[in-house]
């Protein structure tokens, strides 16, 4: 019998409404394989600081480093200022616990459209590998002569050399095991100290690596390439302003961003990781019972992955495709008119389908 305790923060918006769903999905994947999971719910959200002035307690860091994994929903929303909600739930997570890998698989199912013409599945299919803990998500900075004429506003970049290495890394060891092909965001011509100093990271790594083909692209020609010919990618390496755009813009052109799940990943294993969907608390569908929950399934089955449960994985991810291929109880976002609820049953009965 194989346990893990898992910490469930649904957050704010559509995440109280997707994770349920997920949970459902995980509880009849791993039922068939003698897996316990243990699910202990924390209700650290937007609306808690309204109560009491904090996104999660001062504890919040110690009582999650207890875990085997975090499972999340989604942090902001009106009310809250972003920067807020962000920096007192979600990125202390990831900066603490040294998740320094954000893991964002990109796929287009049989089923759904693309909005790129002439692209079927298979076409689309690429890791974005994000730099997660530093970059030029800092908060080293400030603000001189605040309202003022003279206003100044200083917001730095930081990259080191163990941070910038060990991404590139992770990245060339997940290219040898897939296609062997590197694709590194940069922008070299434009930011004159750290991109010119993560591309010589790149270089440098790359002669341990002599089967992976590496090229690179700035992230403005790189936009455009994804949407011009996402089928040259397999997978993509960049910082975290980088990633986290071109980790939006590659599932969008599967379909929806909805179905996009992300892995903040610390592969020493000596803090959980934790697993989310992409997007956010969709403030704007929220409470109307229409998000799509599979980027949030995709992300548990990433997690049961993660904790050594490959089986798991495999059965929910057969399961997502054969419910997406069946255009069946698909969510408005995917051109249905289904009820998350509703989806997210049939995503259980599907499991049944194939454990
Ligand atoms: P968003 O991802 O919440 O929404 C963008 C658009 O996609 C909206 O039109 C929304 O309705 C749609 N959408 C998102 N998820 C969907 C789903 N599961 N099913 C159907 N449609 C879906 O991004 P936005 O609007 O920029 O941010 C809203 C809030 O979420 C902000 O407070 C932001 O800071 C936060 N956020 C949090 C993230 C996280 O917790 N990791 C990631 C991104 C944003
Ligand atoms: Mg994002």
């Amino acid at each position: 019998m194989r346990e893990f305790n898992i910490a469930v923060i649904p957050g704010d918006g559509i995440g109280k409404e997707v994770i349920p769903e997920g949970i459902k999905a995980l509880e009849a994947a791993t039922a068939a394989f003698g897996i316990q999971l243990t699910f202990t719910w924390f209700d650290w959200s937007c609306e808690t600081y309204h109560q009491t002035g904090k996104m999660m307690p001062d504890n919040g860091l110690e009582i999650l480093k207890t875990f085997d994994a975090i499972y999340l929903g989604a942090v902001g929303f009106p009310g809250v200022p972003d920067h807020i909600s962000l920096w007192g739930l979600l990125l202390p997570i990831r900066r603490e616990f040294d998740q320094y890998v954000n893991l964002r698989p990109v796929r287009l199912f049989e089923g759904l459209a693309s909005p790129l013409a002439n692209k079927a599945p298979g076409d689309i299919d690429f890791y974005v590998v994000r730099e997660n803990v530093e970059g030029e998500y800092s908060n080293i900075g400030g603000v001189q002569y605040p309202g003022s004429d003279n206003e100044v506003v200083v917001q730095q970049s930081v990259f080191t050399r163990k941070g910038t290495d060990r991404i590139i890394k992770y990245a060339f060891e997940l290219a040898q095991q897939r296609d062997k092909h590197l694709s590194s965001a940069t922008k070299s011509n434009g930011l004159y100290h750290s991109m010119p100093y993560w591309d010589s990271r790149v270089e440098a790594i790359t002669a341990d690596y002599p089967e992976v083909n590496v090229d690179h692209f700035h992230i403005d020609i790189f936009c455009a390439n994804l949407v011009r010919m996402p089928e040259f990618y397999d997978v993509i390496v960049g910082s975290n302003l980088f990633g986290d755009i071109l980790s939006d813009l590659g599932p969008a052109c599967t379909g929806t961003i909805a179905i996009a799940p992300s892995a903040n990943i610390n592969p020493d294993k000596t803090f959980p990781s934790m697993f989310e969907p992409v997007h956010g608390s969709a403030p704007d569908i929220a409470g109307q019972n229409i998000a799509n929950p599979i980027g949030t399934v995709w992300a548990g089955a990433m997690m049961l992955q993660h904790l050594g449960c490959d089986d798991v994985h495999d059965v929910m991810m057969a399961a997502i495709e054969e419910v997406i291929q069946r255009q069946e109880s698909l969510t408005r976002d995917m051109g249905g008119i289904a009820s998350t609820q509703e989806l997210g049953d049939a995503i259980v009965a599907a499991i049944g389908n194939h454990r």
